[in-house]
């Protein structure tokens, strides 16, 4: 966490890596709170609701302001205080309904689902959206869950591989006809889904999101995923993750359409000055639900520890890490408007394409953060594209209603 106060530019001390894109602009998500409770497991005042109501007033602000992607997490019990939860699918088509433009990733969890019921589901949301549904498929951390519902709990890389085999053949039942797939968990016989997903330029078939850091996560991200998702992260750790990805998409032949693209979580804390936005951090960290987090840091050994290697997901997360429970305050997005675009350029050098964040209070911050973060980072963007010899595609901006609001 303390990376995150450093006072030197992070976007002049990093450098481009070849895995950066210059030209197509940053693309900006939020967390749905579907889940009760928000961000942050803190008694700190947080003013968001995990409400319908709160959720269709929060998306349509931020298709407004800018921002692309909705995720909307999947989670049956609770785990750390969280303790409603509605259920991603029915929430996230309920958003899709709502609004006009934003792209609602749902969620969800490969033995809890059907790969062709789960593409059936997403075919429809696709065609009442217009194109805008989408999936992360997590392989799941919290035990009890499973066990509860008198599911099978895998190993931690035998999750993977049912993952694996869960997306080959939600690709393959959202692109092609009689399609067949024998493997260790599903097995399909000459199946065509009909109609297909929408035919939208530039998409193959609704994006396919994944979630994960572990060795076994980035291997099957490589191979299959249209966009790794990942847990907070500094400048100088996701490198690494990016290296693993983009190492496996190399090792063998990929079986998704385009290379794959990095999506990184991350909260915000914009105040007015550093110093406010500090002391907020350190506000929530000193308000911590103590027994919450460490309940938390219980469950997902689960998930982390007993990887092989110890290079899951938290493996490395220290108590205030674990305070937002995706290690968003790792990546730093804390200080004024102008520090914070300015470490988002910084991700986007080293190859992030896509920024996941989370808020205390999501209404509010979410429009602040859209008139205020996003156009420096567009302004950002452009400077970094001519310096580098090359344009930022403005083609690929995003509509907003804000000229006209
Ligand atoms: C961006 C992101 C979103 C996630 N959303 C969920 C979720 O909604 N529900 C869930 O059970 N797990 C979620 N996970 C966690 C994964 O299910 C899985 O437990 C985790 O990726 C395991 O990581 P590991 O392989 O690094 O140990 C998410 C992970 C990431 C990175």
């Amino acid at each position: 966490m303390s990376e995150s106060l450093t006072t030197s530019s992070p976007l002049q001390a990093t450098a481009v890596s070849p895995a950066a894109d210059l030209e197509t602009p940053l693309k900006f998500a939020y967390w749905v709170p579907n889940v009760s409770g928000g961000l942050v497991i803190s008694t700190i005042e947080q003013r968001t609701d995990w409400t319908f109501d709160y959720n269709r007033t929060l998306a349509r602000i931020a298709e407004n302001v800018g921002f692309e992607y909705a995720l909307t997490q999947t989670r049956y019990a609770a785990s750390y205080g969280a303790d409603k939860q509605h259920e991603a699918t029915s929430f996230s088509l309920a958003l899709l309904g709502a609004t006009e433009r934003l792209t609602v990733i749902s969620a969800v969890h490969p033995g809890m689902w059907h790969p062709g019921v789960l593409a059936k589901f997403v075919i429809t949301a696709d065609h009442v959206s217009g194109g805008r549904s989408a999936v992360n498929i997590v392989s799941g951390w919290l035990k009890d869950e499973f066990t509860g519902f008198g599911l099978p709990w895998l190993d931690h890389d035998e999750r993977y591989v049912r993952t694996e085999e869960f997306i080959d053949a939600l690709r393959g039942l959202w692109t092609q006809t009689d399609y067949s797939q024998s493997g260790n968990y599903y097995d399909i016989t000459d199946f065509t889904l009909s109609p297909p997903p929408l035919e939208i330029p530039d998409r193959a078939h609704p994006e396919i999101f994944f979630g994960g850091n572990s060795t076994a996560a980035q291997a099957t991200a490589g191979r299959v995923a249209d966009w790794y998702f990942s847990n907070g992260k500094s400048l100088e750790d996701f490198p690494d993750n990016i290296a693993g990805v983009l190492a496996s998409a190399a090792a063998e032949p990929r079986r998704a359409p385009a290379k794959p693209r990095f999506g990184l979580n991350g909260f915000v804390i914009a105040r007015d000055s550093r110093q406010e936005a500090e002391d907020t951090l350190r506000e929530i960290v000193a308000k911590a639900h103590r027994p919450a987090v460490e309940g938390f840091a219980n469950s997902v050994k689960e998930a982390g520890s007993s990887t092989k290697d110890g290079r899951g997901m938290w493996a490395e997360s220290s108590f205030e890490d674990l305070v937002q429970y995706n290690d968003g305050f790792r990546t730093g997005l804390i200080g004024t408007p102008d520090e914070i675009a300015e470490r988002i350029v910084a991700f986007k050098k080293i190859g992030v394409n896509l920024l996941l964040t989370g808020y205390l209070h999501f209404q509010e911050e979410v429009e602040h953060f859209g008139r205020e973060i996003i156009p420096r980072v567009r302004t950002l963007e452009e400077e970094l594209a001519r310096a580098n010899g090359t344009e930022l595609n403005t083609d690929l901006l995003p509509e907003t209603g804000l000229a006209t609001a």
